[in-house]
């Protein structure tokens, strides 16, 4: 059997070889398909070509395999608390979950310790199809084994031509008018420079330069970008330009002011360029604008101010629309998109109503504004959501777990203010800061991956991916029913109040 078979036998040993070196190495299966383990294939085909020593070696590794598996351990914890020690300690989310995360799949997250997390959050709505789609997966390998240009800056190209017409598509669903007269145009690959591109063409469009936004309002924080960004702990002090700048208060459901009155004060104040919205404010705190908002528009149009919407968080189907602002009696004459819209690659753009003169060519530039390979799993992101119906799903799913979440914090209003959000764009208001830590607290420990949103950081905001289902959904209401119940029973509830 052994010289008969010899040469399968060969290549099953290999391929166990294989998978031990690639799990323990990389903490991947090798049947998982991913890029990374033909690279791991590859490595060990030309490192390990005398394969008797190599099986010696693995033999001895398994003899010792606990104490390996150790020494492997250690030395990943080492280089994670390496990278610790390298980073500087501007960031956010690492303070929130500190573990290192190794995998991602479907809908789950992976930590070092092999902790499984239900992502409820898709890094900020980026991940709308989850991780390691098979769509990512056959987009990025047929792309790339096709002599791919990764890179083309602003020329012209088949992908690029192909996700336009595919965003065309999916716009149209919703509002074929905007559809059929926008034109679209590709910035650096953040939600900022788009927010900065999108005030840009409304100054030039109209000679203004006033802007007005609204206050809880995030835009991003690049200097100028800061001054429309109103959060009250993070503006105003690297903001360059507050000059000409006004924040309106935000006009939802809890308004207890005339939006229309506001509005034409401000307009014949301020002469400005523009106004620019997140119909529901996702940093601000998961705000919704009320639906009362009929005029607005007309105002604005006889004033010659433009409307910018800012799609960056709400957009691609997140609302169970293609964008917020659909919901809405609102004609933007701007809308702004990132996140989503590249299917987990970076990629931003800015769709312009054709009546709006944009810049002159060069006016706007960005390196990285011909990302192809953004291109093209955006086309394939894009695709799945049309094709597989994902806004009905967000719009469904949406409704099911504001109604549940609402039924499981009925018994624990001493917790949580209000649950609220459309499609898979929802906030849970927890009543003050240092409960929403100990419950933030309980929901990681269960292994729900969520974020914090609004000014004083007691929101849970909820962002999952648009592939969620049901069974998600109750695994999530199961978590955090539970969680909730445990904040409930250690009565710390006493030393908040
Ligand atoms: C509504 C909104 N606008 C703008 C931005 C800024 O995008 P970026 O972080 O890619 O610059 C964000 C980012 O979270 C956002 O949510």
């Amino acid at each position: 059997m052994k010289h008969g078979n010899g040469i399968e036998i060969h290549f099953k040993r290999r391929h166990i070889l294989i998978n031990i070196f690639y799990k323990h190495i990389f903490r991947k299966d090798v049947n998982q398909n991913c890029l990374s383990k033909y690279l791991c294939k590859i490595y060990i085909l030309i490192f390990t070509y005398d394969y008797k020593l190599l099986y010696k070696g693995f033999f001895l590794i398994y003899k010792y395999a606990n104490k390996c598996i150790l020494l492997i351990f250690m030395l990943r914890t080492s280089i994670s608390k390496l990278y610790k020690s390298l980073e500087s300690n501007i960031r956010v989310y690492n303070k929130l979950y500190n573990t290192t995360f190794t995998k991602g799949c479907g809908v789950y997250l992976y930590d070092i310790n092999n902790k499984k997390y239900l992502d409820c959050l898709s890094m900020i709505g980026v991940n709308a199809l989850g991780y390691n789609h098979n769509v990512y997966y056959s987009a990025i390998q047929s792309y790339m084994n096709d002599n791919a240009i990764n890179q083309i800056i602003d020329m012209d190209s088949e992908i690029r031509t192909k996700f336009l017409k595919k965003f065309k598509d999916f716009v149209s669903i919703n509002d074929p008018y905007f559809a059929n007269n926008m034109r679209v145009i590709f910035t650096g690959p953040s939600g900022s420079d788009a927010i900065d591109c999108a005030t840009k063409v409304a100054k030039s469009h109209t000679g203004k330069s006033n802007v007005l936004t609204f206050k809880n309002s995030y835009h991003g924080v690049t200097q100028y970008n800061l001054s429309l960004t109103c959060l009250e702990n993070r503006s105003y002090s690297f903001s360059i330009n507050d000059e000409g700048l006004k924040r309106l208060e935000f006009p939802d459901k809890y308004m207890q002011f005339d939006i229309i009155d506001e509005l034409i004060k401000h307009i014949d104040k301020y002469d400005p360029a523009c106004l620019i919205i997140e119909c529901i404010q996702g940093e601000g705190g998961i705000n919704i604008l009320s639906n009362k908002l009929g005029q607005i528009q007309k105002i604005l149009k006889e004033h010659n101010v433009l409307l910018i919407i800012d799609e960056i968080q709400t957009g691609i189907g997140r609302t169970g629309k293609c964008f917020a602002y659909q919901h809405y009696i609102l004609e933007p004459d701007i809308i702004c998109v990132s996140k989503a819209i590249g299917g987990g690659q970076p990629l931003a753009l800015i769709a312009v109503h054709k009546n709006i003169n944009d810049l002159e060519s060069g006016q706007h530039l960005g390196t990285f504004r011909g990302n192809q390979l953004a291109f093209y799993t955006g086309y394939n992101c894009l695709d799945y959501i049309i094709k597989n119906n994902l806004c009905e799903n967000a719009k469904f799913l949406g409704y099911y777990l504001v109604d549940k979440l609402n039924i499981i914090c009925e018994d624990y209003n001493e917790i949580i203010r209000e649950v609220r959000g459309i499609g898979l764009m929802i906030g849970i208001e927890v009543k003050c800061c240092k409960m929403t830590k100990i419950l933030h607290t309980q929901l990681n420990e269960y292994g729900l991956f969520v974020g914090l949103s609004g000014p004083n950081k007691n929101i849970i905001r909820l962002l999952p991916p648009l592939i969620f289902s049901i069974e998600n959904c109750d695994e999530l209401l199961n978590k955090f029913e539970n969680a909730l119940k445990n904040v409930n029973e250690l009565q710390i509830l006493q030393d908040c109040i």
